[in-house]
């Protein structure tokens, strides 16, 4: 798998790997390069400083002298008569000494005639020295090599040290990098692949407040998110279904009824009366899903426009007194006549048509709904009262979800089915305003819209 911590490790790894490196092949060449340069310096300073002592004061004790000043140690002495032959060595078995030491041409000034400290067991140096014809020839120094390859056994050992320990600490990185960046990335691929499949039921930990973090809490909440809407889709439908099968069933028990024999055109007209009235109710169901559908869906625009209070109310009055006259309940609408109201007026009359078709359901007779509209600051607020049986606190908070009804059997007697107030709360929200409920159960409700 291509891991991101892998990946981020591998840039990591090679820049660091190169520039170490580089780093290191530079420190190690300058260590040995200055270490040597310093053997060669003191090499030639011992070795001139025996020639001038021997062009000084030239004799075999003065040779001898020197010869011994050298036996011990790292370094070593050969001198040489004007023939080039052996005069005095600091080791018994010349040989020892003399195959490493290259043809020596004619030179009046002290250098270095082997310096290949890798593959020479020593570096050597030559001095010329002349007293007279006679007593002429060469001091050449020996300087064993050993020290310098133990000084860069020493540091390969050390670099290669470091060069360990860098590739453990690069270990950590991954394993750090892997647990903080890798695994939290892969559970939540891992998840969105559960959300994509349909399985919604997804838990993944807090892991801080950086990016990943709040990536890591988006995708649980859209996890949650999901998970409600599947639970209200599959209750919705539920009681969608529901609330069909019973009209139904009383469409089919009604029309049994209505085709019995031996009935009069009088029961039979009131069996077919009831039969209309339960496909009527189905009808008007039917259609207050399809709103909600396209509310839900968003497939329609609210044009809001300013207009007078007046004949609007008016006309809404006029609609819905006729049906608050048969249960005996007083409507008092109070409004300012100059009043303006800026909102889609179709939507509007849906809103207050649905808040005044509650007022009125859920009212006793002879109490009174109230409806007022006046302007608050930039806002028109329509607060509509009644008298009727109120909502409980716990129910209030759930009437606008879609097909709520308080009391189930005792809303069927009212003939609510839960959708009315789901569509004033999406019509108001499309609206960008809002709604209130005050309500005492007994005493009665207000509902309170700003738009
Ligand atoms: N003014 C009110 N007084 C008391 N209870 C109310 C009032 N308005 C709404 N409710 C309660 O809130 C529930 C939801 O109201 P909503 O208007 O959404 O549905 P409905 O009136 O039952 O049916 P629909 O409006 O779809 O015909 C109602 O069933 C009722 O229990
Ligand atoms: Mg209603």
């Amino acid at each position: 798998m291509n891991r991101i911590s892998t990946k981020l490790t591998s840039y990591f790894f090679i820049s660091v790997l190169i520039m170490e490196t580089t780093l290191m092949l530079y420190l190690h060449q300058n260590i040995i390069h200055s270490r040597i340069d310093e053997e060669f310096s003191r090499l030639i300073a011992t070795g001139s400083n025996h020639r001038d002592v021997l062009t000084e004061y030239y004799s075999d004790t003065t040779m001898k002298h020197i010869v011994l000043m050298e036996t011990d140690g790292e370094r070593e002495v050969l001198i040489t008569d004007p023939q080039g032959d052996i005069i005095e060595s600091s080791v018994e078995n010349i040989n020892e000494l003399t195959k490493y030491v290259p043809r020596i041409e004619k030179t009046l000034k002290d250098e270095i005639v082997v310096s290949d400290w890798k593959d020479s067991p020593y570096i050597i140096s030559i001095h010329p020295y002349k007293v007279n014809a006679q007593q002429a020839g060469y001091v050449i120094m020996f300087q064993s090599t050993k020290a310098v390859e133990q000084l860069v056994a020493k540091l390969n050992m050390h670099f290669g040290m470091a060069g360990i320990t860098s590739v453990v600490v690069i270990f950590l990185i991954y394993a750090i990098l892997s647990k903080f960046l890798t695994r939290p990335l892969i559970r939540m691929k891992e998840a969105t692949e559960k959300l994509s499949k349909g399985d919604f039921d997804v838990s993944l930990p807090f892991i801080g407040k950086d990016e990943l973090g709040e990536l890591s809490g988006s995708i649980q909440k859209l996890a949650d998110d999901l998970e409600r809407l599947k639970a209200e889709r599959n209750e919705f439908l539920a009681s969608i279904a529901h609330e069909l099968s019973t009209p139904l069933t009383y469409l089919i028990g009604y029309s049994k009824v209505a085709m019995r024999q031996g009935l009069n055109e009088q029961e039979r007209t009131h069996y077919l009366e009831i039969i209309i009235e339960e496909s009527n109710r189905m009808k008007e169901l039917v259609k207050n899903l399809l709103d909600l559908a396209k509310l839900d869906e968003n497939t329609y625009t609210v044009t809001k426009e300013n207009y007078s209070a007046r004949p609007f109310l008016e006309n809404i009055f006029q609609l819905v007194k006729p049906s608050f006259n048969l249960k005996n309940i007083r409507l008092d609408f109070t409004y300012d006549s100059e009043l303006q109201i800026y909102a889609d007026s179709l939507r509007l009359e849906q809103v207050i048509l649905n808040l005044l078709d509650n007022a009125l359901k859920y009212s006793n007779e002879h109490s009174t709904v109230t409806l007022e509209a006046f302007k608050k600051e930039e806002t028109t607020v329509i607060k509509i009262t009644d008298e009727g049986i109120g909502i409980s606190k716990e129910d209030i908070e759930l009437i606008f979800e879609k097909l709520y009804r308080v009391e189930k059997s005792r809303s069927r007697a009212y003939g609510g089915s839960g959708i009315g107030l789901a569509v004033v709360k999406e019509l108001i929200d499309a609206h960008g305003g809002s709604i209130e409920v005050l309500s005492d159960v007994g005493k009665g409700s207000t509902f309170i819209v700003k738009i």
